[in-house]
């Protein structure tokens, strides 16, 4: 097996991971995956995303944030369901946010976004390389004051949801994605048209 072979079974192999324990990656490791997720495909090098880590008590500070956010989002919010997106914060020992963060100028702002969105990704590839466990998770929302304040977020910044990042619990089986073939996500523009894959 070659190389490439290797990195394309890591691509293929990856899988989300939601039981996590401690210890989270060290800070070697999240610095390597940080730094991985900053070499996305970026027109115009802009560098539209940032990420903020929360790890130990500053998770407390990130569930405050997410429940305070969830309550402006969906008023009358009780406070059982509260507890539940509060404790959301705690299901690893390491949290990275992901903020999309457009800047100004010439490049459409949902290029922007895709290449925050690559970089997501990217942090759960890398930590799958590492095998440090991610699993990428979201609220229905991107931004409220809460969050806002506590992760610095200006008001053309966006939360794109956070990576848990920790040391899987059990050995995980494969992913477990529904079967796929090449013509469910590819078709092929000839000469005659759109036609399916050959
Ligand atoms: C932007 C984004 C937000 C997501 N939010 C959630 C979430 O809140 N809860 C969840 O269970 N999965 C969420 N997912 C999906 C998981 O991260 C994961 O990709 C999915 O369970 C499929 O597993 P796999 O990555 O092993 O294929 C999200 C994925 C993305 C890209």
């Amino acid at each position: 097996m070659n190389e490439s072979q290797d990195l394309l079974d890591l691509v293929v192999g990856r899988r989300s991971v939601a039981a996590l324990a401690e210890p989270g990656p060290s800070a070697a490791q999240l610095e390597r995956i940080l730094l991985a997720a900053g070499a996305v495909p970026d027109h115009g090098l802009l560098r539209p995303f940032r990420f903020v880590v929360a790890e130990g008590d500053g998770r407390a500070r990130f569930g405050d944030a997410l429940a305070a956010s969830a309550a402006e989002h969906a008023p009358g919010m009780p406070e059982k369901k509260l507890e539940s997106v509060r404790a959301k914060a705690f299901r690893s020992p390491t949290i990275v946010a992901l903020i999309a963060s457009p800047k100004p100028g010439k490049i459409a702002l949902w290029e922007q976004s895709a290449t925050a969105a690559c970089a997501g990704y990217a942090i759960v590839l890398a930590a799958h390389a590492l095998g440090v466990g991610a699993v990428w998770k979201s609220v229905p929302f991107t931004k409220g004051r809460a969050l806002a304040e506590a992760l610095g977020l200006r008001d053309d910044e966006e939360m794109l949801g956070w990576i848990h990042l920790g040391t899987p619990v059990r050995d995980e089986p494969p992913a477990p994605r529904p079967p796929l073939a090449i013509g469910d996500i590819a078709s092929v523009l000839d000469p005659g048209g759109l036609r399916p894959w050959r």
